[in-house]
């Protein structure tokens, strides 16, 4: 393994935030024996209205934590007003649009008038202080607008990725109970248009709860517009005045929701405070991407998901940075399409997933050479493990071996990155995201005993010993499954549902979920989503899902389904298609499985367990290694499954 390691490079070291490894080391320490000093040094890049009165307080039987209580922040000022003064004719976000080579480019300046105007519209329409806002909006600048408009005034806002079908869509408003959803006629991705105010339409049909809609204009696309319910959100805005006071926020007041998947149906809200939040995302943007002034950062994700939180909006805008954001698709009009864009603006920093990357390899390096990527400096890569020769690849190919690749390991609940390189610091191996940030403490317990794996050359269950401020503080109205899901598994931990290795260096080479989690295209997904989505189709007796392998997506969705008496026989082509269906209704197009496999029996334990670690091997076409199976009721099912198996993945 150690001959696989890539130096940090000289003129990296040079120019970087933490310039050695001995640095990174002391400063490491440090913010493990003393981290009200480390975090309390790292919020003063912020500007604060009133200092807080300690950095951090615990209720660890709780799972309470808050940080810098008693200080006053607003999160919309330090993303844009305090940069006014000096900068205020930088230009604050470059939108490149669907259209290839088409760019909007807005200063500062331009963002504060807009963000006011829409804040002004929230205000207008009824928006206090804590209410829920929904934002169902495509990669458009009225996004980005709306939520630093919400961080304004001291709403929530609660982004639902554009992908979401309605019943999702619905599922989520009604759960963040959202009086105000803000929406466009149309989304354009890819050349094709995406129906989202159709969408909202019948997310809400019949809902008293949302009392306003506020639609963007992104396309000629006509839309039906309800009186008193439904405004264009430019006529709005061009009734109001481009300057709003912002709320003088607690630290540890909200400052979104976010929902994501777990191991049940039920899709979980984590919240997400102002204070340790932003502290978190602006310090983690700076070093992981070694940021400095004048660099042209452009982060691929889609806002809907919490990499676009951190990392293209709150990171990055904190920072004073130019951040892209990308309405479209790495693959339109075709595999150029990322390098254009860092041509065109001169790109330093690209920030993307290994989904999308497999995707360009794929298509050939005749699309990169088309470009000089001459500007480009850090490659990031973030959603899901890479693969190590998609790793190489980024790094040879790509980046021309000038580039450094940082790989950063996080999550929805943490709100920023946790394990990963420094451009400056940290030698890589391909597909490893190398060593804690500063406060993190990562810890691999055996998941059999819990007991704690101490030294190198060591895997199991990844856990977290201490909290960061960025870490989210609960799941939006329900905080006891927020200690359910996450603290009590491994007692006096957080457990992340991710497998990781410790290697003999020391280096964490993240394996995979091993919870019921599985991750689409970097999208992340419960399994219990997908099976209460086919379950509610008339056919369907009962349904296990699981992740399999897939060259591009990383992993793709593998159903297994019982049918119902009557429905076993006969039709099973238009069947399948009507269950794939079901799911993309259900959940979304994102969602939709791979393989439908209309299974005998399901491998069951005397109690009725269903065993699913037999269930991912036969996805997976590994038919040896299946470990006991004589505890199963019926252990025939296995090789009728692995025959059945052999049938459907022809
Ligand atoms: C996976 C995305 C390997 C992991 C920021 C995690 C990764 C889940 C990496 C969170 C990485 C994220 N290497 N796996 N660099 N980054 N993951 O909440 O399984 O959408 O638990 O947050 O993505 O997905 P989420």
């Amino acid at each position: 393994m150690t001959q696989d390691l890539y130096p940090v490079k000289p003129e990296f070291a040079e120019r970087a935030h933490i310039r050695s490894m001995e640095e990174y080391q002391r400063l490491y320490r440090l913010s493990l024996d003393n981290p009200e000093w480390f975090w309390g040094e790292q919020a003063k890049a912020l500007t604060w209205f009133h200092p807080w009165q300690s950095v951090f307080d615990a209720d660890y039987k709780e799972v309470d934590f808050s940080w810098f209580l008693g200080g006053r922040i607003n999160a919309s000022f330090n993303c844009i007003d305090r940069h006014l003064a000096t900068h205020g004719d930088r230009t604050a976000l470059i939108w490149a649009q669907d259209e290839p080579g088409v760019y909007t480019h807005i200063t500062y300046r331009e963002l504060k008038h807009h963000v006011c105007r829409v804040a002004n519209v929230l205000l207008h329409h009824g928006v206090k202080k804590g209410d829920r806002v929904c934002l169902y909006m495509t990669m458009i600048p009225e996004l980005v607008y709306t939520m630093l408009a919400c961080a304004r005034i001291g709403a929530v806002h609660s982004v639902v990725f554009g992908g979401f079908s309605a019943e999702a869509l619905r599922d989520r408003i009604v759960d963040a109970k959202c009086k105000v959803v803000v929406t466009a006629n149309e989304g354009l991705r890819g050349g094709k248009r995406v129906p989202l105010k159709k969408t909202v339409d019948r997310a809400i049909e019949g809902m008293s709860m949302v009392e306003t809609v506020l639609v963007a204009r992104r396309t000629d696309g006509e839309v039906s517009m309800e009186a008193g319910r439904d405004l264009w959100l430019d006529e709005e805005m061009t009734r109001q005045r481009s300057t709003c006071t912002n709320e003088w926020m607690g630290s540890e007041d909200p400052l979104f929701i976010l929902y994501t998947s777990g191991s049940t149906g039920k899709p979980k809200g984590l919240l997400h405070t102002t204070g340790g939040y932003l502290t978190y995302a602006a310090f983690t943007h700076k070093m992981v991407f070694d940021y400095h002034p004048g660099d042209i950062y452009f982060c691929a994700a889609d806002i809907g998901w919490v990499t676009g939180h951190s990392y293209i909006v709150y990171g990055p805008l904190a920072n004073g940075a130019t951040s892209v954001i990308f309405e479209s698709t790495p693959l339109y009009p075709d595999a150029g399409r990322y390098w254009q864009i860092v041509d065109d603006l001169g790109v330093n920093i690209l920030y993307t997933a290994p989904t999308a990357l497999r995707a360009l390899a794929q298509a050939g390096d005749e699309w990169i050479k088309k470009y000089s990527r001459k500007s480009l400096r850090i490659l990031g890569t973030v959603g899901e493990p890479i693969n190590p020769e998609v790793w190489r690849w980024y790094h040879d190919v790509v980046g021309e071996g000038r580039c450094t690749v940082v790989d950063t390991w996080w999550q929805t609940e943490t709100g920023g990155i946790l394990i990963t390189p420094l451009p400056g610091v940290t030698p890589t191996k391909p597909g490893s995201a190398t060593l804690p940030f500063f406060g993190v403490k990562p810890v691999i317990v055996d998941p059999a005993t819990g007991a704690v794996l101490e030294g190198n050359d060591v895997s199991g269950a990844l856990c977290l010993a201490t909290p960061w401020p960025g870490t989210a503080r609960t799941v939006h109205g329900d905080h006891k499954r927020f200690k359910d899901t996450y603290f009590t598994q491994y007692p006096g931990y957080y457990f992340t549902g991710d497998g990781a290795r410790r290697d003999e260096d020391g280096y964490y080479w993240i394996t995979g979920r091993i919870d019921d989690v599985i991750n689409v295209s970097g999208h992340r997904l419960g399994t219990a989503e997908v099976e209460s989505a086919l379950v509610a189709h008339e056919a369907v007796a009962e349904a296990a899902v699981v992740g399999c392998p897939h060259p591009i997506k990383g992993q793709g969705i593998y159903c297994y389904v019982i049918l119902n008496q009557g429905y076993a026989n006969g039709g099973k082509e238009q069947l399948i298609g009507a269950l794939k269906e079901q799911v993309r209704q259900s959940i979304g197009a994102f969602a939709a499985p791979d393989v439908i496999h209309i299974a005998s029996g399901l491998p069951k334990t005397r109690s009725g367990k269903i065993m699913r670690r037999i269930l991912r091997k036969i996805a997976s076409a590994e038919y040896e290694g299946m470990g006991d199976i004589s505890t199963l009721a019926e252990p025939d099912v296995v090789d009728r499954l692995i025959k059945e198996h052999q049938v459907v993945s022809k």
